[in-house]
């Protein structure tokens, strides 16, 4: 008997960011006992294909929403198999437990390295001080620990500003202004539902860190705030072009980005950021799978000139900011938020590993990957220059 109920994936398909509508259409006709009959998800996707076919939705979609969805750690399916749409980034780090993705032997390269820098400098350069889940909100924390957890909060307090608290009344969200200049320009229902889907899930992310600050301590949401007025942010300094496609080729870097973000506090020493991580991983992933969807529509839409303005646009555009945006080899703070367990990997692992994922995705889509060692040097080279203009945050700590 199949793990995973038809009804459950109704609830939750076509409220995700990266709903497909086509696919729940296709599921609404499936007749539970094919569904319930299936060995696997491999057998599934084949007794459905008709279905799918119907309703114009793709083999290959429905099997990656449904490992999004259901794979572990979310789920009763085994480990997604589609990786870089359904995973979560262990599969690219290279750790000794990490499941190197089939399609991706031709990478073995990257990840090989990858798996060296992780032995070099995970277990070598520091000794961690305190356990995955040792501290809850109320704890008595070492000096040294309540320090850098509080610098962790305020380093990441862009993407987790506290607006819900009383005294956010009259504070607008700093997004409301482009999220309803895109929303304006959403060429079709499905993308206009889809973008709908991630603005309230970013809400609920404001509402999630809200919820553990206040906890911590109930004056650190407003100090996050009033910091975040004044901080330099280099992301903030990165503009799009204001385009739907720019926006989405933003989100499938930049949320992707976040998924690696949000999982280095996975296994934090602080429990209740680690609670809501495990939530926050599998969200980014499905933002970075809405940009995915945005993008494949506007080559498939354009062509191959579509195609090529795209390449240009990452090239040229996102993908050194993105790769630079892991912060520094040298980072003195990567360390110390690794020697308290609030971080798990070098930035240089992290950025190793969010290329690995991103030459699938590209491959996927007929682009080509920019070369390494260029897009890093240029993004480098672009972020000491913003660091000169402006007294530059931690955002390339
Ligand atoms: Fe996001």
């Amino acid at each position: 008997m199949f793990p995973v109920d038809k009804r459950s994936v109704q609830c939750l398909w076509l409220s995700a960011p990266d709903a497909i509508p086509a696919l729940c259409f296709a599921l609404d006709d499936m007749p539970a006992e094919l569904w319930r009959d299936a060995p696997d998800l491999d057998a599934l996707a084949d007794a459905v294909t008709p279905y799918l076919q119907r309703h114009g939705a793709r083999r290959w979609d429905f099997i990656w929403s449904m490992e999004r969805h259901f794979s572990e750690p979310y789920g009763p399916l085994p480990k997604a198999q589609q990786t870089f749409m359904a995973g979560i980034p262990d599969m690219f780090l290279g750790a000794a437990d990490a499941v190197a993705p089939a399609a991706a032997t031709r990478l073995e390269g990257v990840l090989a390295e990858q798996a060296h820098l992780n032995r070099v400098r995970l277990h070598s350069d520091v000794t961690v001080a305190a356990a995955p889940y040792q501290y809850e909100a109320g704890s008595e924390l070492p000096a040294e620990h309540r320090e850098w957890l509080e610098k962790l909060f305020f380093a990441h307090g862009e993407c987790m500003i506290p607006y819900f608290g009383e005294e956010a009344k009259g504070i607008k969200s700093m997004y409301q202004d482009v999220d309803a200049a895109l929303m304006e320009q959403a060429p079709d229902a499905a993308s206009r539902l889809r973008f709908s889907n991630f603005t309230n899930e970013e809400y609920r992310h404001t509402f999630q860190f809200f919820s553990l600050y206040n906890a911590y301590d109930p004056a650190l949401p407003r100090k996050i705030y009033e910091h975040e007025q004044k901080v330099f942010r280099a992301y903030m300094d990165f503009k799009t072009d204001g385009t739907w496609l720019d926006y989405g080729i933003f989100n499938m870097l930049a949320d992707r980005l976040g998924t690696y973000q949000a999982f280095e506090w996975v296994q934090s020493s602080y429990a209740p950021l680690a609670r809501v991580a495990l939530k926050a991983v599998k969200d980014e992933r499905g933002h970075g799978n809405m940009g995915y969807l945005h993008v494949r529509d506007f080559i498939e839409r354009e062509g191959e000139r579509g195609r090529g303005h795209v390449q240009q646009r990452i090239d040229n555009h996102f993908y050194p900011f993105h790769l630079a945006a892991f912060g520094s080899s040298s980072s003195a703070n990567n360390r110390m938020w690794r020697k308290w367990g609030l971080k798990q990997h070098s930035n240089d692992a992290l950025r190793a590993a969010y290329h690995a994922e991103m030459s699938l995705v590209l491959d996927s889509l007929g682009l080509k990957v920019p070369v390494f060692d260029d897009a890093y040097a240029r993004g480098m080279e672009a972020a000491t220059k913003l660091r000169k203009v402006a007294r530059a945050g931690d955002a390339y700590a």
